[in-house]
């Protein structure tokens, strides 16, 4: 893929990239819409990633271009945000969110492999591949954690989609066979080893190939429930409730509102629990509060679909220690740990149900906990 970027802007624009840089997708392990309630939240990069090769020029005019299509979008710095470019207001978006540091324009080209509406976040990974890129470029010198607050900013602000900063974050700072522990109240990471190999392990990603977009309604009447709950419940996020306040919430909360914050305040403590689950070994214990984690986001916070719920069974069925849907919902792609043994017998079993329901046929395939933002060459 790295040959493929490099090729790919020789054609685009008939000269040499500077380099070439790059960064993940994500898959959420567990703690589902509580990143904009300041909760925690637990996601590993994946071995799944955007490549762009970039080189800058004399003038502040940005071009981008991709695999996706010929096209070469193209709009010049300023304060003036770019509007409708379709996919290249991810970047031309991240570059937008950056104009204070534009020392020059840029002409870069984008390949990738992250699945678009999966729940994968092949949005972030766009986001982080640039922004790191232009950061080194540009001699910007932002932190890994800046550069993920300004590619939320340009999916925020440009973009539209009123996301909170998971996926940039977990694709500035992933590791190999870790996942990162993220507080998004304090921005404070920790890396968590996974360990899922030496257990004969792996994360396996079954997408329904049902898509979805945050800049839609779903996930953003969903954050304006978690709002109005913390502002009848009298506190700044939800964060600051715990299992103890859920009893005065019923009180003060109509039911469907109750139920949003119960999702986010109980799914803050099942994230921690999982850390402790993963570091002292207990994959068991882990295993429940992934499929916890799922019927909360399927019954109070309705964001599963369908399709999401049958995976999550076919999962479970064939053996998985645990399953769940994973990214913003309404679509995308659940995922089981699963012993590596079993991940044929999982495809088969899934293709087959989905098939036997008439839905679309799922994509499955194992994900590899891996680096995040890297320059390549
Ligand atoms: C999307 C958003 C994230 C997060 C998840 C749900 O991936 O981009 O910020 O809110 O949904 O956990």
């Amino acid at each position: 893929m790295l040959e493929e970027a490099k090729a790919g802007f020789r054609k685009a624009y008939g000269y040499e990239p500077t380099g070439v840089w790059s960064a993940p997708g994500r898959a959420n392990l567990i703690g589902e819409h509580t990143d904009y309630n300041n909760g925690f939240v637990f996601p590993f990069g994946i071995d799944r990633r955007t490549y762009v090769a970039i080189a800058i020029r004399q003038d502040k005019v940005a071009r981008v271009a991709s695999t996706i299509s010929e096209e070469v979008f193209q709009w010049e710095i300023s304060d003036a945000k770019p509007t409708a470019l379709d996919w290249a207001l991810y970047p031309l978006g991240v570059a937008w969110a950056m104009r204070e540091a534009a020392t020059t324009g840029f002409d870069a080209f984008f390949v990738s492999d992250v699945p678009v509406g999966a729940g994968l976040s092949s949005s972030a990974a766009i986001e982080c591949s640039v922004g790191f890129a232009l950061n080194e470029l540009w001699s910007a010198g932002l932190s890994r954690q800046q550069i993920a607050l300004l590619g939320q900013k340009a999916e925020n602000e440009v973009v539209g989609a009123p996301t909170g900063i998971m996926d940039q974050t977990a694709s500035m700072l992933a590791e190999a066979d870790a996942a990162v522990l993220i507080d998004c109240k304090t921005l404070e990471t920790e890396l968590v080893p996974l360990g899922l190999s030496n257990k004969g392990l792996v994360v396996a990603v079954m997408d329904t190939r049902v898509s979805h977009r945050h800049s839609d309604g779903g996930y953003r009447s969903r954050r304006e429930a978690c709002e109005k709950g913390a502002s009848v419940m009298n506190v700044s996020s939800l964060r600051e409730l715990s299992e103890s306040d859920l009893v005065a919430a019923e009180k003060l909360l109509n039911d469907v509102t109750f139920r949003r914050c119960r999702h986010v305040i109980t799914e803050n403590t099942r994230v921690l629990a999982a850390v402790e689950a993963l570091k002292s070994g207990n994959m068991e214990r882990l295993g429940e509060l992934l499929l916890a984690s799922h019927a909360s986001m399927r019954d109070d916070f309705e964001i599963s679909i369908p399709e999401l719920d049958t995976a999550v069974e076919v999962a479970m069925s064939v053996g998985a220690i645990g399953s769940r849907m994973t990214g913003g919902g309404f679509g995308g792609a659940a995922i089981a740990i699963i012993e590596q043994s079993k991940l044929e017998a999982l495809a088969t079993a899934c293709k087959k149900e989905f098939a036997a329901k008439g839905y679309t046929e799922p994509n499955i395939f194992a994900v590899k906990p891996s680096q995040g933002a890297r320059k390549d060459s």
